[in-house]
């Protein structure tokens, strides 16, 4: 249920990075409007998926915002929403340890539970987040992100509703960060590896020391 970029063989030119934003984004991946119109359709899958049910949805902090509050708008669903604040602490490696932020407030049981995230990576944030939410007993979970990157996966870990499948790429934008930066941007957008290499010159393969989910 994923959209593969069509930008690669698009006759259509994908825009140039606002001047702004030059020296640390590479190139656009996902314009503003090709994430309006995905959104829009995913959204319509899962009305129709979780029609004439009472919805929670839960978001993964921060990364989800932009995409969360598009996703939400176009949802004809009577739904209450809450949010599990996840970081990943490591010691400049990536995918560290994972720790709880902020704890879920809504009761789920007995529930249809919509969990968002911004973009499914090794999967090691959804496969620890998942069974803390199974344990609350809701009725079912599905999983949504906005973007997959399926070559980065470790755990054996798939969303039932994906925005965008991705190649492998530090991206940025539209919720997603880097060390907490870039998050406003109106675009998917590939970071320069300068932005994210070490003094020693040393590249981190992917994620910074030290990043909020
Ligand atoms: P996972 O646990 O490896 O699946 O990673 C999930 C989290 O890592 C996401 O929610 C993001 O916060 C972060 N992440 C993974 N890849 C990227 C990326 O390309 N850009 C920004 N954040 C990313
Ligand atoms: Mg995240």
């Amino acid at each position: 249920m994923s959209t593969q970029l069509k930008t690669k063989n698009s006759k259509l030119k994908t825009p140039a990075v606002p001047p702004r934003w030059r020296n640390e984004v590479e190139r656009i991946l996902i314009t503003d409007a090709q994430l309006a119109r995905r959104v829009k359709t995913l959204a319509a899958e899962i009305e129709k998926d979780f029609r004439g049910r009472e919805t929670v949805v839960i978001s993964l902090l921060s990364g989800t915002v932009m995409f969360l509050a598009d996703l939400i708008r176009h949802l004809n669903l009577p739904l209450r929403l809450d949010f599990i604040g996840v970081s990943s602490y490591g010691a400049g490696t990536e995918s560290g340890e994972l720790v709880f932020t902020k704890e879920l407030r809504l009761d789920v049981r007995g529930r249809d539970v919509l969990l968002v995230d911004d973009i499914l990576d090794t999967g090691k944030t959804l496969s620890r987040v998942l069974p803390k939410i199974r344990a609350l007993k809701p009725r079912r979970i599905k999983t949504c992100v906005l973007l997959d990157k399926p070559a980065r996966r470790v755990e054996n870990i798939r969303a039932d509703y994906v925005g965008f499948a991705i190649p492998d790429l530090f991206v940025v934008g539209y919720g997603l960060d880097f060390a907490e930066r870039y998050r406003n941007l109106p675009f998917v957008g590939v970071l320069h590896p300068h932005v994210y290499k070490k003094p020693t010159g040393a590249i981190l393969k992917n994620k910074p020391p030290s990043h909020q989910a």
